[in-house]
C-alpha cells in the first residue's frame, strides 16, 4: 500500500499545471495537444471556449486573455508551472514581462520583441536594417504627405494601419480612390484609433502566400511543419480579408530548396537581427511570406505567435510532445530538440457566423451530431451556457482532419463539418484547392 502510494505521488509530483492564454481555435488546439503530454496534470485555458470546456484534461478559467494582472494572480494561486500565450494582444501588452517579474515561466516574446507584430512600421524598419526581403514601403503620420506619395506611386497599392487592428488594418487598394479613402480613414477618421495614427504605404506583391512558423529560443530555430491558409472570405480567393477560413499542412509550395532560402534569408536574419538590436526573441515566430515570381520569399508580416487556423493542422501532425519542445525553447536548447511530423497531410475548414468578418449575431445555438470520421472539431467562437453550446464569435469552429493526400484530408474535414448545424453559418468550399 505504502509503496504504491509513494509511487503514485512521485508521478504526480512530476506532472505540471499549464495555463494557455486565449480562447480561439488555436488555443483549443494548443490545450488539446498539451493535455496529451504525459507530463501534464491539468491544462487551464483563460478564457477558453465551448470546446475547451469539455476537452478531457482541460479546464476553462473565466479570465480575459488581456487581463494580465488577473492571469499572473491565477498562476500564483494555482501553482501554474508554465503559461503558453496564444494571441498577440497580451504579448504586445507585455504579458511575458509581467509573468517573469512575478517569477513565473511564460512562453512567448517579451513586449519589446513582440513589436515585430505590434507595429508594422517597426517591423518594416527592422527588415530594412537587417536586409530581410520585403515590399518597398514608406511610413506616414500626416495626411498630406501620404496623399502626395499615393499620387506618385499610383495604384494598385497596399495601405496598412501601423498597430494591431484585429486583422482588419490592411487594405489592398486596386485603384487610387480606394487607397486615398483608406489613408484618410486611418489618419483622420477614428476607425483604427491609435493603431491608425501611422500608416504604411507599400508595394503590392504578387505571388503565392505561405505561412512559415518556427520555435525560437533566442539563438536557435526549430521550424514547425509548413502551412498555408486561406485569408479571403469567399471561394476563389474573393471577398474581404478574414483571420483565415481554412488551412493545411504541409504546403506543397515549400520545397526543401525554398525552405532553405526561407531559413537563410528570413528566419535566421530575423532572429540574429533581434538579438543584435538587444531584443532576444523566445517564442513562436511566424513569417507571413509572399513567394514571388522569381521564387524568392518576401515578408508580408511577422506575427509573434502561432497562426490561427494554421496551428490546428500543424498540431494534428505533430508527433512529438509539445511540452518537451517548449521546455527546450525556454532552456535555449532547441538545437538539441527534434520535432517529428506525421507524414500525412492535415487540413481544416472554418465554419463562420453569417456576416463575418463584418457584424454577426452571437448566442445562436449550435448542434453537433456524433461524427465517426476521426476528424477533430476545434472550437473558436463558441461558449457553453447552461450546458447549451452557442455561438460567441465570427469564426465558430473548424473541422480538422488527416489524410494520405490533400484531397483525402479535404474530404474528411468537409464530411466532419456535416455533423455541425449552425443557423446562418457558412464556410468556403475550396479549402486546399488552387486559389489560396
Ligand atoms: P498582413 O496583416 O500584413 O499580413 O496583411 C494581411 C494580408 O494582406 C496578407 O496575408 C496578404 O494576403 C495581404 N498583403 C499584405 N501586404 C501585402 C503586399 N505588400 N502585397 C500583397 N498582399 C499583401
Ligand atoms: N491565419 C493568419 C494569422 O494567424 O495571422
Amino acid at each position: 500500500m505504502r509503496a504504491d502510494r509513494s509511487a503514485a505521488t512521485a508521478v504526480t509530483a512530476q506532472q505540471r499545471n499549464i495555463l494557455v492564454v486565449g480562447g480561439g481555435g488555436r488555443e483549443h488546439a494548443l490545450a488539446w495537444k498539451l493535455a496529451q503530454s504525459p507530463q501534464t496534470a491539468c491544462v487551464y485555458v483563460a478564457p477558453g471556449n465551448g470546446g475547451t470546456a469539455t476537452e478531457p484534461g482541460v479546464e476553462n478559467v473565466p479570465i480575459a486573455a488581456t487581463d494580465i494582472e488577473a492571469l499572473v494572480a491565477f498562476a500564483g494561486e494555482h501553482a501554474i508551472d508554465l503559461t503558453v500565450v496564444g494571441p498577440e494582444a497580451p504579448l504586445v501588452a507585455g504579458i511575458v514581462d509581467a509573468f517573469e517579474a512575478a517569477g513565473h515561466k511564460c512562453f512567448g516574446p517579451r513586449r519589446a520583441a513582440a513589436q515585430l507584430e505590434g507595429s508594422k512600421a517597426f517591423a518594416k524598419d527592422f527588415m530594412v536594417r537587417h536586409g530581410i526581403p520585403t515590399a518597398q514601403y514608406r511610413t506616414f503620420h500626416g495626411l498630406d504627405a501620404a496623399l502626395d506619395h499615393l499620387q506618385q506611386v499610383g495604384a494598385p497599392v497596399v495601405i496598412k494601419a501601423d498597430g494591431l487592428a484585429a486583422g482588419k488594418g490592411v487594405i489592398l487598394a486596386e485603384d487610387l480612390a480606394t487607397a486615398e479613402a483608406a489613408v484618410r480613414d486611418m489618419l483622420t477618421g477614428n476607425r483604427f484609433g491609435a493603431a491608425g495614427a501611422t500608416v504604411v504605404i507599400e508595394e503590392w506583391l504578387r505571388g503565392r502566400e505561405v505561412s512559415y512558423i518556427a520555435l525560437v529560443d533566442g539563438s536557435h530555430i526549430l521550424p514547425l511543419a509548413s502551412s498555408q491558409d486561406h485569408k479571403a472570405r469567399d471561394d476563389g480567393g474573393r471577398g474581404p480579408n478574414t483571420g483565415g477560413m481554412g488551412a493545411f499542412s504541409p504546403s506543397p509550395l515549400v520545397t526543401p530548396a525554398l525552405e532553405q532560402r526561407i531559413l537563410d534569408e528570413v528566419m535566421r536574419p530575423t532572429m540574429a537581427g533581434l538579438a543584435a538590436d538587444g531584443l532576444p526573441y523566445v517564442g513562436f515566430l511566424y513569417a507571413g511570406l509572399m513567394i514571388t515570381e522569381d521564387g524568392g520569399p518576401r515578408v508580408l508580416e511577422y506575427n509573434c505567435r502561432l497562426g490561427d487556423p494554421e496551428t490546428q493542422p500543424i498540431l494534428m501532425r505533430l508527433d512529438t510532445d509539445l511540452l518537451t519542445l517548449i521546455d527546450a525553447a525556454l532552456a535555449g536548447a532547441l538545437d538539441q530538440a527534434v520535432a517529428e511530423w506525421h507524414p500525412q497531410t492535415a487540413l481544416c475548414v472554418v465554419l463562420a457566423a453569417g456576416g463575418y468578418p463584418g457584424d454577426y449575431e452571437r448566442g445562436v445555438p449550435i448542434q453537433i451530431a456524433p461524427d465517426a470520421t476521426g476528424a477533430k472539431l476545434f472550437h473558436a467562437g463558441t461558449r457553453l451556457r447552461d450546458s447549451v453550446l452557442e455561438s460567441d464569435g465570427g469564426r465558430i469552429l473548424c473541422a480538422a482532419a488527416l489524410g494520405d493526400a490533400l484531397e483525402d484530408a479535404r474530404r474528411r474535414a468537409y464530411r466532419a463539418l456535416q455533423s455541425v448545424a449552425l443557423p446562418g453559418g457558412f464556410y468556403r468550399r475550396d479549402i486546399g484547392r488552387e486559389n489560396v
